[in-house]
């Protein structure tokens, strides 16, 4: 029998739904998963990540452990470059793990690992650029398409930096590329530079690659085990290909729920989570279900809080705002460290009630509250909850994430592996700037600007 880490609990939401209603859904949620794994559904061709934790050989992850070793071995600093799903998951993943405060350059003396190429902030490029003036580092940049102006320009920043510092032939040692197998102006540029490079599958997009190259290589260059990462997403494969029955089925049981519930009006989850590591890993499900579900003027608006700080500003809304909310828990039952509430003789903030009492314990009990509170306010409440925070624990999540954004998107009946309204700012932003081929736009949109 496979065991799984990851637990769902849809019982804060019996108030708002009932296992009728649930039930209503198996057959199409058992169709629509048949149709990811024979890749017959819309968008197919991107369905690769469905079989990819199972397809992935111990020989490959050596390969990267090797190359990520060999391309950072004399590097304090690894700086990816990348944006959406060529940046978020590796940042989600690195972030839950890492210590909060960098107490030691990365994790077991790896590099530091920062981010570029994920805004165009002349400031942010300006100062990391200085940062790196008296560091060591290496770059590992990451686009699927070659073309992403953002990436690509804090590529070619990057890289004059990098040359400058060290030279060219010595810079290439430095640079990883990873990218399309064949084609995008990032391909033939790693080509012809001869940097290490590994390749995106063709068969899988942005958001759903964390777990190809994308994420694996800077993942391993901080130290952290992507063997563990690809045997819990295996592990999760396994089990959601084996169960069949809806109730027992996380992914089948999330997807049907949140399609429910969006069809009551609630058009807003929001992803709550306790522990502030795991911003990122927030961020990279919301562009997860934000670029898969919403299209055709459908779609949940995934958004995020961050508790209990966000209790304190975001919580009064979900209190008593507008009812068009639910919320997704994701609860991590154990910390890394222990830490007790000490005595205080003077008693002055009144906190000797919780002396001896660990702070996980109190955070615990503001999630139960608040979610008592919240179920109670008209907020259906759905709980995902893991033992703790380590790489198979999170390579179970992020496979579970991706197979349930899958099938739910496919309930919506909408493609959930494609991004067209992606582009329309693109466009907008190449005429503004004069990029060959888009001239032609610029009178339109001068008009249109004058207008605002
Ligand atoms: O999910 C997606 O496909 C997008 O978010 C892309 O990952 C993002 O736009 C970056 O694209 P690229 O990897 O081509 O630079």
């Amino acid at each position: 029998m496979i065991m799984i880490n990851l637990n769902l609990n849809i019982g804060g939401t019996f108030d708002f739904i009932t296992q009728n209603e649930i039930e209503l859904f198996e057959n199409e949620i058992s169709f629509h998963f048949k149709q990811i794994k024979d890749r017959k559904d819309k968008g197919s061709k991107l369905t690769g990540w469905a079989t990819l934790p199972g397809d992935t050989s111990h020989d490959f992850l050596d390969k990267i452990i090797k190359d990520a070793e060999r391309i950072t071995q004399n590097s304090e600093v690894l700086v990816v470059s990348g944006i959406g799903g060529s940046y978020l998951g590796t940042r989600a993943v690195i972030e839950a793990l890492d210590d909060h405060f960098h107490l030691k350059p990365g994790n077991n003396n790896k590099p530091e690992v920062v981010y570029a190429g994920h805004n165009l902030s002349e400031d942010y490029l300006f100062e990391l650029l200085k940062w790196l003036n008296d560091k060591e580092y290496s770059i590992v940049v990451i686009s699927k398409s070659g073309t992403t102006t953002e990436t690509a320009l804090s590529f070619r920043l990057l890289k004059n930096h990098i040359e400058n510092k060290y030279g060219k032939r010595k810079a290439k040692g430095r640079i990883v590329a990873i990218t399309d197998a064949r084609k995008g102006s990032l391909h033939k540029l790693a080509e012809k530079e001869g940097y290490t490079t590994y390749a995106i599958p063709a068969d899988i997009g942005g958001r759903y690659s964390v777990l190809t190259p994308v994420g694996l290589f800077p993942i391993a260059a901080a130290g952290y085990d992507i063997k563990q990462i690809i045997a819990g997403a295996r592990n999760m494969q396994n089990f959601l290909f084996n169960t069949s029955a809806l109730f027992e089925n996380p992914a089948f049981l999330y997807a049907a729920v949140r399609n429910i519930l969006y069809n009551k009006g609630k058009g807003v989850e929001i992803l709550a989570y306790y522990l502030p590591n795991l911003f990122f890993l927030a961020e990279w499900w919301k562009q997860l279900f934000g670029e898969s579900e919403g299209k055709e003027n459908k779609g949940i608006l995934p958004v995020s809080a961050n508790f209990t700080t966000d209790l304190h500003s975001l919580g009064q809304y979900i209190q008593q705002g507008k009812r068009i909310l639910f919320e997704t828990v994701l609860s991590i039952d154990k910390n890394k460290n222990q830490l007790k509430i000490p005595d205080d003789a003077d008693n002055y903030d009144g906190l000797n009630y919780l002396a001896g009492k660990n702070v996980g314990f109190i955070n615990s009990m503001a999630e139960k509250a608040t979610t008592l509170a919240h179920i109670e306010g008209g907020v259906p409440v759905i709980r995902i909850s893991v033992p703790g925070l380590n790489e198979k624990i999170l390579g179970e999540l992020l496979y579970f994430f991706q197979m349930s954004c899958a099938i739910s998107g496919y309930v919506l009946d909408v493609n959930p592996f494609d991004q067209p309204g992606v582009e329309d700012y693109k466009k907008n932003m190449f005429a503004l700037l004069g990029k060959p081929g888009y001239q032609n736009r610029i009178k339109e949109i001068n008009n249109k600007l004058k207008r605002q």
